[in-house]
């Protein structure tokens, strides 16, 4: 070995959306390219397309589905295709739909939030039912709720099929859209150990990302009816979001819902630990991860949200600084047990 110094290895918890395509991922978009199957996905002939939508479809338990760009334009497009501008959507008050999605259900679909406080990130049936507006000329109508699973400001928290179904139940019996913003649905079925489409059954539509703990460099599913498709299709044109040889995205998309599932399992454990490691800290607030993000709240120490990002930055460790009054952490295949353990060690010194 030379005498260089080794350079150390950033560990990167801003998100799970810093996760690096796999090779297999890079090879299958070659091995797509060389069959020549990619085609004009706008009028449907790229087949890496029709059979990612296919895969999805099926794992999701929907008759079809749709790849879009990214979660925040299946999220918009689901919402457009199944209401009506001045139309009201009820929506979590913390959820990404309603605080980080630019207020396009707003300026875009002309589309009305109505945000209530959720538990742990879950609208209680009873909320729901008490903010439904009455079909009365003063009210916008009351057409749609959004739930979010795993949600991502309450903490990659999970929401369980029967809360979804008593949610489901209440808003179908007003003539309610459900759709689910599930942005981490996989994470949701892995903690729980249960199928995705268990999480959907009950739902009208859903938004899966490929490009976040599954690691695809780009691209959503939108799942649900024929009809709901066909309406989404059209929509995504309008939305500019219709796309060409898509298979070069569709390609890693299949890796993704393949191969990369069962591994986020491993995120948990690693945020679990994480979530042991320094749980004792004394004034540092904390809630036990059911998945891959854990918040910790700073309120009562002597550092705040900028000076804990800028001193774990030196030490190679990155995380968001001005992510609201709490520092986010999300585990990701990016990052190892190993990576953990230091994470602890720099944490424990700067919190003191
Ligand atoms: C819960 C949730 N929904 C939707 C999105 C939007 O996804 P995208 O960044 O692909 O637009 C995110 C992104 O972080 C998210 O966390």
């Amino acid at each position: 070995m030379s005498g260089d110094s080794v350079s150390m290895k950033t560990i990167d918890l801003r998100s799970d959306t810093i996760t690096q395509p796999t090779d297999e991922m890079i090879e299958a978009i070659v091995k797509a390219h060389k069959s020549g199957r990619f085609g004009d996905d706008v009028i449907g002939e790229d087949e890496v397309v029709n059979e990612l939508q296919e895969k999805a479809a099926k794992i999701l338990g929907k008759e079809a589905a749709l790849l879009v760009t990214s979660g925040t334009q299946g999220n918009l497009i689901s919402l457009c295709s199944q209401t009506s501008r001045g139309d009201e959507v009820v929506v979590e008050k913390q959820s990404h739909t309603f605080m980080f999605e630019a207020g396009s259900m707003a300026s875009i679909g002309g589309l009305y939030p109505k945000p209530v406080e959720g538990v742990r990130g879950y609208i209680l049936p009873e909320t729901l039912e008490s903010v439904i507006s009455p079909d009365d000329a003063h009210y916008a109508r009351t057409r749609m709720v959004v739930c979010e699973n795993t949600h991502n400001y309450a903490g990659g928290t999970v929401t369980r099929p029967e809360q979804i179904k008593a949610l489901a139940s209440v808003a179908h019996d007003h003539d309610l859209k459900v759709h689910c913003d599930g942005a981490r649905l996989f994470n949701a079925s892995v903690a729980l150990g249960i199928p995705a489409r268990k999480l959907v059954e009950d739902v009208d539509s859903v938004q899966i990302c490929l490009s976040k703990g599954l690691s695809a460099p780009v691209g959503s599913i939108i799942a649900g009816s024929t009809e709901f498709i066909h309406a989404a299709h059209r929509t995504r044109k309008k939305l500019g979001g219709g796309m060409r040889q898509a298979g070069i995205i569709a390609a890693p998309g299949i890796v993704a819902l393949e191969k990369m599932v069962d591994r986020l399992n491993e995120d948990h454990e690693n945020a679990k630990l994480l979530y042991e490691s320094i749980k004792d800290i004394p004034n540092l607030v904390i809630e036990k991860p059911e998945t891959n993000i854990l918040f910790l709240g700073l309120q009562n120490l002597n550092i705040n949200q900028m000076q804990l990002a800028e001193e774990l930055a030196k030490e190679n460790i990155r995380v968001y600084g001005g992510y609201g009054v709490r520092t986010r952490m999300v585990t990701n295949r990016m990052v190892q047990r190993d990576d953990i353990d230091h994470v602890v060690t720099v944490l424990r010194r700067l919190l003191k």
